[in-house]
């Protein structure tokens, strides 16, 4: 969200068909509207920027940045009042430092969604943290495979081998509420003489130590990893002295994602009397670690992508304890696509799985054209 700071910024988000802009207004307060401007359906903003008015490229009606018509030229008539033809506003939240549009007016907001669920993440100090560095992916799979890949920890001794250094599979643990969202740790992180170890690199981010008193288990965190996938589409990882953000978008294109990496460092992580450019050295070299365990996630669901489309593939079993994960975020994609308001699982992590039920939901995984023809058995 730290693209959006400044009064004046304007920042233009496609998903799928629909368009929105964000503008943070005079007040500094961000809003959202559709991006079509209300005369005669022109697609109002191209671009981000920072502008003073939205004015549409086709007949040049202009909207300040709270969305209010202020200008219509030669429309000086009785009938036409400029209060009537503002910006459709979006719902908009911003949490967790990543702004949240809903389009249903109906929905409960972003916190009844996770039915008080990650609150750990409420108090992090995240309007305080550095934008390290942002790297946007285009991977070939749809957002579904990304995300199903985000939340197990199978696959890390095979696709990250420098990730399994640190994070071994059998450190993962649950920490998982009844909420909208996929939760686990990873305690304890393994030291590695690397900077991603803390010690002897970093101060402790500040905000680590209220967020695990908040957890529904406690955990060191000195050496513990967070990880929460939001339904649907935001994978957030909290280490010890950095964070990321990954935001999945999916596009027209079913087998094309934008997903926007965002690195985020807490200027206290520094250590007292370091020199400039050390710090900047390590910064990079835990952000350049991030990226390359991206990359090889990319790769690896470029893969999957393609894999399920083969006639042959028709689905095939979750290990319980290392891809409940998994499960629960089909589970939750399946209620959404069916109104079903409790499939079985949904709760549960890994001890509490009925191991016989664990079957793939390929449809899910599949593009988000093909039916769900599996997730409704
Ligand atoms: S469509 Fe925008 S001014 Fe006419
Ligand atoms: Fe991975």
């Amino acid at each position: 969200m730290q693209a959006i700071s400044k009064p004046g910024d304007v920042v233009v988000v496609d998903v799928l068909d629909q368009s929105f802009i964000l503008t943070c207004d005079k007040d500094k307060k961000i809003n959202a509207f559709y991006n079509v401007c209300s005369h005669r359906g022109a697609k109002l903003c191209k671009a981000n920027g920072n502008k003073k008015r939205l004015n549409c490229p086709y007949h040049n009606w202009s909207y300040n940045l709270k969305g209010n018509l202020v200008g219509a030229p030669f429309f000086d008539r009785d009938n036409f009042n400029k209060k009537d033809h503002g910006l459709k506003p979006v719902r908009v939240e911003v949490r967790f430092g990543i702004i949240w549009l809903n389009m249903d007016n109906n929905a409960p907001g972003l916190l009844d969604s996770l039915h008080g669920g990650p609150t750990e993440m409420l108090d992090y100090p995240w309007e305080e943290m550095d934008l390290v560095g942002r790297a946007n992916y285009t991977p070939r799979c749809n957002w579904k495979i990304l995300a199903e890949n985000f939340v197990e920890w199978y696959h890390i001794p095979a696709v990250h081998p420098g990730l399994d250094r640190f994070s071994k599979p059998h450190h993962h643990v649950d920490n998982q509420g009844d909420g909208k969202y996929v939760g686990f740790v990873t305690n304890p992180l393994t030291p590695t003489g690397t900077v991603t170890d803390l010690a002897g690199n970093w101060n402790l981010s500040p905000g680590q130590e209220e967020l695990a008193a908040k957890a529904p288990f406690q955990f060191d965190p000195r050496n513990t990893a967070f990880f929460y996938h939001i339904f649907p589409n935001v994978s957030i990882t909290i280490y010890p002295h950095s964070t990321y953000t990954l935001i999945m978008l999916p596009t027209n294109d079913p087998m094309r994602t934008v997903e926007k990496l965002s690195f985020l460092q807490h200027p206290g992580c520094r250590l007292a009397g370091e020199a400039d450019e050390t710090f900047t050295e390590k910064r990079q070299a835990v952000y350049d670690f991030v990226k390359e365990v991206n990359a090889e996630d990319v790769e690896i669901c470029e893969g999957v992508a393609k894999g399920v489309l083969q006639n042959s593939y028709r689905g095939g079993m979750f290990s319980p304890e290392h891809e409940w994960t998994t499960y629960r975020f089909q589970n939750l994609v399946a209620d959404v696509m069916t109104s079903v308001p409790q499939r079985p699982g949904r709760v549960q992590t890994g001890a509490g799985w009925d191991f016989s039920a664990m079957n793939i939901h390929l449809g899910t995984a599949m593009n988000d054209s093909a039916p769900l023809q599996h997730a409704l058995a």
